[in-house]
């Protein structure tokens, strides 16, 4: 592992790249720039967490399928069919940690007239996008998943939409940026270096001065909040909160669910993603609360409500956890990838609802945009210059 050493110096020998932010995205971007022989650097003060500590993992690419999101498809998509072999070559670079894909599909099922109308149409539009889906009556639903509510009153089969458990993610990326010698360092970073217009490191809270040839912003929901950043370059991010359970399985009520399980009941998902571990994930709220973490009654009661009426007989289930997150959301819920404005400094944030799901295609997607300057083909339409462009025809 590389030392550049602490309290307020830096040696500053020829680092190529520093990353701001040790959540799954940073993590992911770090040990692929390591792995592409570039000297890289992560400041995070505890790698590993963020909202990957709270998300449920699912890879949701069709499932989730919103109107005007098509070209978000292609990535989501692209990224889901990395996910086999991206779990595989972490395990090896992580020194075995399982990261528990699980190739287990989905159900999303209607629970009255409106949702079925609304699952209906859901479907017009992923068959218009050539996925693949699968419309099965009630009885059909219920004959997958015994333990549904029995007034089930249709759903959609969606055999690719698949699984990890995030935490596993997390500690596996970890153990691979040690092992592939990025240069972890476990304090913040307050403000941004920039030296003749072009970014060159970051402060840490610690005293440290990072400095680095090209700069990496992956600190999720606060990738806008790093002082320094010159305006043309803060990237219009916003925390979503997200409020999640965790249920756990005991081994005679086994298997609870197969499969994913989700509907949108009085206008919110919910979503139970079962491991093969008995835990059951059970989310999420969505709410503009600005930076407020805290867990509510309200939340946990919805959450139970929408969940029970889709799964009676989770209320048998002991309650292991509640937690809530925050989604970095961008205004057209797409990630920012690559070169802003202010040269040397790139983004990978903005990820939203997927940042699960589009860790192996970032972490590819920004190996190759340190190493040759170049956006691939498939990122080109998430540059964080989308947003700039609609800034600079603003009136002021
Ligand atoms: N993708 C699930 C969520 O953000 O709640």
């Amino acid at each position: 592992m590389h030392s550049y050493g602490n309290s307020g110096g830096d040696s500053g020998r020829g680092r190529d790249v520093l990353v701001i932010g040790g959540g799954i995205i940073g993590l992911v971007t770090a040990w692929r720039a390591a792995r592409r022989g570039l000297r890289t650097a992560l400041a995070d003060p505890a790698p590993g967490g963020g909202a990957a500590q709270v998300a449920a993992g699912m890879l949701a690419a069709v499932t989730e399928l919103h109107y005007g999101e098509e070209t978000l498809l292609g990535l989501n998509l692209a990224s889901a069919e990395r996910y086999p072999a991206f779990a595989a070559e972490l395990a090896d670079a992580s020194g075995g940690l399982d990261i528990g894909y699980r190739a287990c599909g989905t159900l999303a099922v209607a629970l009255d007239a409106d949702d079925r109308v609304h699952l209906r149409e859901l479907h017009a539009l992923q068959r218009r996008c050539g996925l693949d889906a699968q419309w099965l009556t009630g009885r059909e639903c219920r004959r997958l998943e015994p333990m549904l509510a029995p007034g089930v009153r249709g759903g959609l089969r969606v055999d690719g939409d698949h699984q990890v458990d995030p935490r596993r993610l997390a500690a596996a990326l970890l153990a691979a940026c040690e092992r592939a010698g990025v240069d972890i360092h476990r304090a913040a970073a307050t403000r941004l270096t920039v030296t003749a217009d072009r970014a060159a490191g970051a402060l840490l809270d610690d005293g440290t001065a990072l400095a680095a040839d090209q700069v990496v912003l992956a600190a999720g929901s606060l990738s806008g909040r790093l002082a320094g950043v010159p305006p043309r370059a803060l990237p219009p991010v916003r925390p979503v909160k997200g409020q999640v359970l965790r249920l756990s399985v005991p081994p005679a009520y086994a298997p609870f669910l197969s499969r994913t399980v989700r509907a949108v009941v009085r206008g919110s998902h919910v979503y139970l993603v079962p491991r093969e571990n008995g835990e059951l994930v059970v989310g999420a709220t969505s709410e503009e609360l600005g930076w407020d973490t805290t867990v509510t009654a309200g939340g946990v009661y919805e959450l139970l409500r929408d969940a029970h009426e889709l799964v009676p007989g989770i209320t048998e289930l002991p309650l292991t956890e509640t937690r809530a997150g925050l989604r970095p959301c961008s205004p057209d819920n797409a990630p920012l990838l690559g070169p802003t404005e202010l040269p040397g400094l790139h983004l990978a944030t903005g990820h939203y609802r997927n940042g699960v799901l589009l860790t192996p295609i970032t972490g590819d997607v920004l190996a190759d945009v340190l190493t040759t300057g170049e956006l691939p083909e498939v990122a080109r339409p998430f540059s964080p210059r989308r947003f700039y462009a609609v800034r600079e025809e603003s009136p002021a």
